[in-house]
């Protein structure tokens, strides 16, 4: 007979009380931020559908960085659109490729701010898909030589960490032994390793002009139905070498995120994706939610249902938030 002894109420009816028991803290060190960068100068083009998130040319990104450095966020996410794609998106392994010479750029002028990279053909490939095309289909092992390609290049270029989002079998092993073959033994791997077909990417294919030409992504990401599979896709990533294992999109898979982390002893990460960012800002916009306790509310759902890491749209505006909550 719990009650009335018991009162959970006692420990919520002060902000005092409710902040000595708090379980969760967001905290900014947690926090990655996804950027899109692209060729030209002085360019800062607003993506219609993601608001407050731009398309930057390596200049203003520069210029955007000093900002996030400031707001002391730990590394940013890069995201390429190349001058032109094809068959090969040859762009994506080029040492003077979009990615490459931001790279350089950046780590230049910010040698501290953590520059992790997208590995992935779509968005450099005429047709979208994330590999190359046989037949009609995404040639899984011939991609495998790609992504590594792709990697290397970033990180000759200067990248701290490679973060491989195509859903291809076996390329955390194949990146993992280009990188080591070419010295680069002290690089992590950052797998999107549960990463489902998701409609939440929809805004992103916008930002990053990379929507599927024909077909769609279901024959290499995941069925959003399934949660053992996840932990297959994960225990694989981590014998292949991978050192931190990402969840993808984040907000419909806290189950996900959850069973990971009490499954494996490694880093989680998960994504807080476009589609979820832009859902928040427009009902905001349209005064339909507090835009910013709801960011708040869904950044703190992810690290509660189990992420170290959290790669998000709203890095920066979350990062301000956690600030003023510390100098209050
Ligand atoms: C590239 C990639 C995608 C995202 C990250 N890397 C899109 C996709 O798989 O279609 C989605 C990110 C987001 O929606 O914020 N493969």
């Amino acid at each position: 007979m719990p009650f009335p002894v018991h009162r959970p109420r006692r420990m919520r009816f002060s902000e005092n009380f409710r902040r000595m028991v708090r379980e969760t803290r967001l905290s900014v060190d947690n926090l990655i931020y996804p950027m899109f960068v692209v060729p030209g100068q002085e360019i800062r083009r607003p993506i219609q559908s993601m608001p407050g998130i731009d398309q930057f040319s390596i200049d203003l990104l520069l210029e955007e960085l000093q900002e996030v450095q400031d707001l002391k966020i730990p590394g940013i996410l890069l995201f390429g659109l190349p001058e032109k794609k094809d068959d090969f998106g040859t762009e994506a392994y080029d040492s003077e490729g979009i990615i490459q010479r931001a790279v350089r750029a950046v780590k230049g002028r910010f040698s501290d701010l953590l520059v992790i990279t997208d590995i992935c053909m779509c968005e450099y490939t005429s047709h979208g898909h994330c590999g190359i095309i046989k037949n009609g289909q995404v040639d899984n092992d011939r991609t495998l030589d790609f992504l590594a390609q792709i990697a290397v290049s970033h990180v000759d270029a200067g990248a701290d960490m490679v973060a491989p989002s195509d859903m291809m079998d076996g390329r955390i092993s194949a990146i993992r032994k280009a990188l080591d073959d070419k010295g680069h033994t002290q690089i992590p791997i950052m797998s999107y390793a549960a990463k489902y077909a998701s409609s939440f990417y929809g805004p992103f294919r916008d930002a990053a002009e990379s929507a599927p030409q024909f077909g769609d992504r279901r024959a290499y990401q995941m069925d959003m139905a399934n949660a053992e599979e996840a932990l297959r896709e994960c225990a694989l990533d981590l014998e292949e070498g991978a050192d931190i294992i990402m969840v993808k999109p984040g907000l419909s898979y806290l189950d996900i995120i959850y069973r990971v982390k009490t499954t494996f002893c490694a880093p989680v990460a998960a994504y807080n994706v476009s589609g979820e960012y832009s859902m928040i800002k427009a009902a905001a916009q349209n005064g339909w939610i507090d835009g910013t306790k709801t960011m708040m509310e869904a950044l703190t759902s992810l690290k509660r249902a189990g992420a170290d890491i959290i790669l998000t749209y709203f890095a920066k505006e979350a990062a301000l938030v956690l600030r003023q909550a510390m100098l209050a």
